[in-house]
């Protein structure tokens, strides 16, 4: 199928490594000029020159953002249209707040995971929407993705800060679909379930210290709960979140895509 996205112009937030990396791979895969983010220079520029090489394109632009810094995702988007003139597609992301119950955090640390995950995506949303709008009037191809996680779904017990700021997210963007729906701009939510990135080495430590099972035992009881019996591959995931911006995805949004091998069981 052809996704429609060749030439297309898109900012991947949190893409060093990772899912945002993943995403950035198959963005490029599908013919896209992709802009990639995170808050280390050496990281974001070895991601660049790794995905150059697994791509086989150029059209990469990295860029040094901590998307907790509003000022520097103005300057990031600045930097992209000056770069290529444009932008398509915005896809949300960051790192994942630490693990944790509800007598492990403070209110500064409270207020640090909602600026993380949920201000984040939000002034990274506010700020596209220029460049956004205009990509939908002039191009017919304009999308807004947010990576969130499966739990804001199906709650994770021991995930208090992420159960809550994606929530957030969530609300935020169907808010958003409503809004830019008559110009033709999709928002839309992605939610990973586990998927082996570092993210997942960080969660599973955090059990481990907290329970004493081993990470083969940690690992293995997560791939247990889903209906697939194994845990995700940042490709899949990416596949998904390639669909979701391209052409023929032009009637699906405000949803939110749970992309987690059966783990949590609604019906609908
Ligand atoms: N993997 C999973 O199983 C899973 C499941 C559910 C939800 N999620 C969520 O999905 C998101 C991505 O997960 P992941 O597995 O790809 O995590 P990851 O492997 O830890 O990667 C996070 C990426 O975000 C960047 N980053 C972190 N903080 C940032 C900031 N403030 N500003 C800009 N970039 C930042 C990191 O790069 P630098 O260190 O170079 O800045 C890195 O490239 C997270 O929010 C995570 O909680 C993941």
């Amino acid at each position: 199928m052809d996704l429609g996205l060749k030439g297309k112009v898109a900012f991947v937030a949190g893409a060093s490594s990772g899912l945002g990396y993943a995403a950035a791979l198959a963005l490029l895969k599908e013919g896209c000029f992709v802009a990639i983010c995170s808050r280390n220079e050496e990281r974001i520029q070895a991601a660049a020159a790794k995905l150059a090489q697994e791509s086989n394109s150029n059209n990469i632009l990295p860029v040094v953002c901590n998307v907790k810094d509003e000022a520097a995702i103005q300057a990031a988007y600045q930097k992209v249209t000056d770069h290529w003139g444009k932008m398509n597609i915005l896809i949300a992301n960051a790192g994942g707040p630490p693990a944790g119950f509800i007598d492990d955090f403070n209110a500064d640390q409270w207020r640090e995971a909602l600026e993380l995950n949920l201000i984040s995506t939000i002034n990274l949303a506010r700020h596209a929407l220029p460049a956004i709008k205009a990509a939908a009037r002039d191009e017919g191809l304009a999308r807004i993705l947010m990576i969130t996680s499966v739990s804001a779904r199906q709650p994770i017990p021991n995930l208090y800060l992420s159960n809550t700021a994606r929530a957030g997210v969530q609300g935020f963007a169907k808010s958003l679909s409503e809004e830019l729906g008559p110009l033709g701009v999709t928002v839309n939510t992605i939610m990973p379930g586990f998927t082996k990135t570092e993210r997942l080495s960080e969660l599973s430590e955090a059990v481990q210290k907290r329970t004493g099972q081993s990470i083969a035992e940690i690992e293995a009881s997560w791939a247990d709960a889903n209906a697939l019996k194994r845990m995700g591959d940042p490709s899949e995931f990416a596949a998904t979140v390639a669909f979701l911006v391209s052409k023929p995805a032009a009637y699906i949004t405000g949803i939110g895509m749970v992309v987690d091998g059966g783990r949590v069981k609604h019906l609908v």
